[in-house]
């Protein structure tokens, strides 16, 4: 049998008694690259959710790199949302989350997500503080902080929630390159609006009315 990275079978999930996903499967292989696109509010950030160990369907079967427990499949995961997930700390605690990571480790992962020669300009480089709803940084910034952080924590699957879709079109391109770094080898669930920004690695799906619509768009 094959070993699935993301496997999810028949979920259902109601935020009180309001249904947003109904009877979904998605599956994929270890480093495959799905992307999924669908109107506003047909349930995506809600199924990354679920993907994320952050909600638990109410019906259905969801593994996730083999686990089924939420606690132990938020370890198999890294999450890069829209915008506005920085915390009011430093750089360094933004990437590493207050887990011990060598500065070896943190480097490593700023220059993967190009950071690197913005933060040795910073007077007080990765301590500097990027603020409350992390507004002292660019919006690019921000997602790269984002893509940094992911990128230590080494999960095998990685999910995107429209992670370009607030910033402007040369930026977005600038930090679509950086998440390459990211999604090499890794298995993938981009949600997006702008289709166009996948490459040919991705399988295409669409959400409709809180299902996923048979083949590709
Ligand atoms: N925390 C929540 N509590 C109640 N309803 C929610 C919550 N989050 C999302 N919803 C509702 O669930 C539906 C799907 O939302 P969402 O998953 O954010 O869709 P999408 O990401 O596709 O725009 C929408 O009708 C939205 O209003
Ligand atoms: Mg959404």
């Amino acid at each position: 049998m094959v070993q699935y990275a993301v496997y999810l079978e028949n979920i259902c999930f109601s935020y009180e008694k309001h249904v947003v996903i109904k009877n979904l499967s998605l599956r994929a292989k270890p480093g495959e690259h799905i992307g999924i696109v669908g109107d506003s509010g047909c349930g995506k950030s809600t199924l990354l959710k679920i993907l994320a160990g952050l909600y638990t369907p109410d019906h259905g079967t969801a593994v996730i790199a083999g686990e089924h427990l939420p606690e132990n499949i938020r370890k198999q995961v890294a999450l890069v949302m829209q915008n506005n997930s920085l915390f009011p700390l430093s750089i360094r605690d933004n990437i590493t989350c207050g887990h011990d990571i060598s500065d070896e480790t943190v480097w490593a992962a700023c220059q993967n997500a190009s950071l690197a020669n913005w933060i040795e300009k910073l007077p007080n480089g990765l301590d500097t503080k990027v603020g409350e709803r992390g507004n002292q940084v660019s919006g690019g910034q921000a997602q790269r902080i984002q893509i940094a952080r992911a990128l230590c924590k080494d999960a095998p699957v990685i999910l995107l929630d429209e992670p370009v879709s607030a910033l402007d079109q040369d930026t977005g391109q600038s930090v679509l390159a950086a998440l390459c770094k990211l999604t090499e080898g890794r298995t993938v669930i981009h949600v997006t609006h702008h289709q166009e920004t996948l490459d040919d690695s991705y399988t295409i799906y669409r959400m409709e009315g809180g299902t996923m619509a048979h083949g590709c768009t």
